[in-house]
């Protein structure tokens, strides 16, 4: 549903994108992940047509994003990273107007734009002027205006960005809903714990080039063998750290009381080796296992030196 084929971007002298390849199939949900500048913003206006890459193709829902505009508009909702200033409007008319824009006639929009609110819980606001809204309401109402001609396909550029943790899970509710409907969603962030629960397969960006792509778990398995481990003991806690320090595979060794997490850049089969010399020095292990849930230490480890 969504592709892109060595999709290249300079500005100017600036090369904010580099040999990008995506493939992102229907019904999936696809992670963008990276720091600020790495180029995620500028792919996603490449493909919903409001920005011409330099070279390479893009394609949503099979439409090349630079000689099919139109048909990419249809097919798609994007929701930009910033929320505009609207004096004057209220979200009911917000969204009419936005539906009007795609030439839904006006007795359907009624009943979209009460089924728009809805799903993002703002039916209590629909008389309500849009500025007057927090900024979770106003990132929910984005989410509803980049769905009023009913797109298959979402490009969400951190919808979650700037919200307080209830906010964001409010959002990622909505976000589940949508993924539940069959959508298929690129969705980016720099908050990551916020994704793993949401995407099927993740992309991590750095500096315009995309340095590891996969479901979850895979990328954390690590493209670059790196894997993120903890472990706990419930004693001998200082013979631990002198087995683990003492291992060349073992990187950022951290050290909490009785947990330790660290990089592992070896084999299945040195981790064995490393739990095996642990049990042998009369340590009691009772966990030793890769940090699965925390992407933030996946991205930390392999994003670790990229390109600087
Ligand atoms: N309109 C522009 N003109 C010049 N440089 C830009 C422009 N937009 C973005 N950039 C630069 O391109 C790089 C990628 O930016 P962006 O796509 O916004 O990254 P992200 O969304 O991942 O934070 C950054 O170095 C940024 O400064
Ligand atoms: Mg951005």
């Amino acid at each position: 549903m969504i592709q892109t084929v060595h999709l290249t971007k300079q500005y100017g002298k600036l090369e904010a994108l580099h040999d990008l390849n995506l493939h992102i199939e229907k019904g999936k949900v696809f992670g963008f992940i990276g720091p600020n500048g790495a180029g995620k913003s500028t792919t996603m206006l490449i493909l919903a047509t409001l920005l011409a890459p330099t070279d390479g193709k893009a394609y949503v829902a099979g439409y090349d994003v630079v000689k099919e505009p139109k048909q990419v508009r249809q097919a798609l909702g994007y929701m930009p990273d910033f929320f505009g200033v609207y004096d004057n409007l209220k979200t009911a008319e917000y969204l009419d107007f936005y539906a009007a824009a795609y030439n839904i006639p006006p007795a359907k929009r009624k009943s979209i734009i009460v089924d728009l609110l809805e799903l993002v819980n703002l039916s209590d606001k629909a008389d309500a002027y849009v500025d007057s809204l927090s900024r979770g309401m106003k990132q929910r109402l984005g989410l509803a205006r980049c769905l009023v001609h009913s797109p298959d396909v979402l490009i969400l550029d951190e919808p979650a960005s700037g919200l307080d943790p209830r906010a964001r899970i409010e959002m990622r509710e909505i976000l589940k809903q949508l993924r539940g409907m069959g959508k298929t969603i690129l969705i980016s962030s720099h908050i990551l714990p916020e994704l793993a629960e949401l995407c099927d397969e993740i992309g991590v960006i750095e500096k315009g080039r995309l340095i590891a792509c996969g479901a979850v778990e895979e990328v954390s398995a690590g493209t670059r063998g790196i894997s993120v481990m903890q472990v706990k003991v419930l004693q001998s806690h200082d013979a631990a750290r002198t087995v683990l320090q003492a291992s060349p595979y073992v990187r950022r060794l951290d050290d909490k009381g009785s947990h330790f997490r660290f990089q592992f850049t070896g084999t299945e089969v040195d981790k064995a080796v490393l739990l095996q010399q642990l049990i042998g020095a009369g340590i009691p292990v009772v966990h030793f296992g890769e940090s699965k849930e925390n992407l933030e230490d996946v991205f930390l480890a392999i994003t670790e030196g990229v390109g600087s």
